[in-house]
């Protein structure tokens, strides 16, 4: 695991960007995990810039979303599938049929895990898979007791979760119950992991997270088992930490920053 420590929410999210934007030119064929939530905006934000000002291509990419609520559709606003079309799909040139998101309304939920694991299977797994993380700590949504190995399934939303995604639907009793999520053996496969993180309140399990014990209690910290994740995190999120020094030192003194230093 890597910790990049950045100044503000603005340039960590861009920093993020612009990893997806180098691995997207150096293999235009990507097949990139994507996350939703308030913190991916800003590098969906950066991501559509760098299309329209840099001539970002994303024609030949292929996109699997992490996660995606039971009993929405697709058109519903708080939908994950609407979500990805309003902050990135239609401003950008994806084609649309490689955009892969699970159907939370499948009549066989079961089937429709088993379908979305196979899918990413198909399209030769993720190359680079962007994360954010819950106030629990949860990648995905990998509520906590999530099995280290489990697949993409349907997972029961925990009352921190409830309440931490009520505002965006008005009101706690108004959000699903239950998600299809890719499961945190799905994620740990990913050949790259990026993790975002912002803000104070996330503070607390970012330091969980990078400093402590590996626990299925807090999915995030599975990632400390992946070969290839990065943690990027803004100074506020960064508070927690123990080890910021020797993190910085990292990221100035390694060879592969140099051209994002
Ligand atoms: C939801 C998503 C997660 C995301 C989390 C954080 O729970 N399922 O994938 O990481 O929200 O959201 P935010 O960025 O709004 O804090």
């Amino acid at each position: 695991m890597e910790v990049i420590i950045q100044p503000t929410d603005e340039t960590a999210a861009a920093f993020v960007a612009t990893i997806v934007a180098h691995d997207l030119r150096a293999n235009p064929h990507l097949v990139l995990g994507l996350a939703t939530g308030k913190t991916m905006e800003r590098v969906y934000r950066c991501l559509v810039r760098m299309h329209k000002e840099e001539k970002l291509d994303f024609s030949l990419c292929s996109t699997f979303n992490l996660d995606e609520y039971v009993g929405l559709s697709p058109s519903d606003p708080h939908s994950y599938r609407h979500y990805m079309d309003h902050h990135l799909f239609r401003h950008v040139n994806v084609d649309l049929r490689n955009t892969h998101l699970p159907n939370g309304l499948a009549d066989d939920l079961e089937k429709e895990c088993t379908r979305y694991e196979a899918l990413i299977q198909r399209f030769g797994g993720i190359d680079l898979q962007l994360l954010g993380i819950g106030k629990a700590g949860h990648i995905g949504f990998n509520e906590p007791l999530s099995a280290l190995r489990s697949r993409t399934r349907v997972k029961a939303l925990t009352p921190t979760t409830l309440k931490q995604n009520a505002p965006s639907f008005g009101g706690e009793e108004r959000v699903p119950r239950r998600a299809i999520t890719m499961g945190v053996g799905t994620i740990l496969e990913s050949r790259r992991c990026l993790l975002l993180a912002t803000g104070e309140s996330k503070a607390e399990v970012i330091a969980k997270a990078v400093e402590g014990p590996i626990t299925s209690m807090i999915s995030a910290t599975t990632l400390q088992l992946h070969p290839r994740c990065t943690v990027i995190v803004d100074e506020s999120a960064a508070g927690q930490l123990k080890e910021k020094d020797y993190y910085r030192w990292i990221f100035a003194n390694e060879p592969e920053w140099e051209e994002y230093r």
